[in-house]
């Protein structure tokens, strides 16, 4: 199973100038919970933005154009390849950014979303999803984070 997993602003943003817009311990102890033991698969520029260091306990997969390696992690060419380097995983989970989004929205059997209920400025926006084609399955509703003001909610869907 091919999972996304994301952080979505009110307005669509994921990111500004290859960093995340919002620190939500919640989240973050959502998305560690969630992809530990699995592959993740990461564009080339998420990998930079995590420091280009491979999140611990997780089968890194780093997507590219360029004829490079990355130290921690497995380089795929593309999306296709990435997801056969992490055969025999039974929930591979793809972690952004932007780009990487665009094409797995297309493989994708479910779909893990933080739905942040606040507005941010970015550079970097999800792409427009189609909701027809997903069934809610899970909701779990914070009016705030321990340290977080705004409410979000961790939302599962499934393709229909
Ligand atoms: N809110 C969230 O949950 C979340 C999650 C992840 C990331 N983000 C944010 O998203 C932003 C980064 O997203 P982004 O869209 O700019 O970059 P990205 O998707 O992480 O990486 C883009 C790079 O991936 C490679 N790539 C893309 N499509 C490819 C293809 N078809 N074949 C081979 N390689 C391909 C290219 O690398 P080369 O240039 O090396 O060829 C491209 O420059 C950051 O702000 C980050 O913080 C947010």
């Amino acid at each position: 199973m091919v999972s996304i997993i994301v952080a979505i602003a009110q307005n669509g943003t994921i990111g500004d100038k290859n960093s995340l817009l919002w620190h939500i311990k919640e989240d973050m102890r959502f998305f560690r919970t969630t992809t530990s033991g699995h592959a993740v698969v990461m564009g080339r520029k998420t990998f930079e933005s995590l420091g280009s260091k491979p999140l611990p306990k997780r089968t890194n997969i780093v997507i590219t154009r360029q004829n490079v390696e990355f130290e921690g992690a497995l380089t795929a060419h593309s999306l296709e390849e990435a997801i056969r380097l992490a055969e025999g995983d039974e929930e591979i989970f793809i972690i952004g950014g932007a780009q990487i989004y665009a094409e797995a929205l297309k493989v994708a059997d479910r779909m893990y979303i933080t739905h942040v209920e606040r507005s941010y400025e970015g550079d970097t926006s999800f792409p427009e999803i189609d909701y027809t084609q997903w069934t809610l399955t899970a909701v779990e509703r914070h009016e705030r984070g321990e340290e977080y003001e705004s409410p979000f909610e961790f939302r599962t869907y499934d393709r229909k």
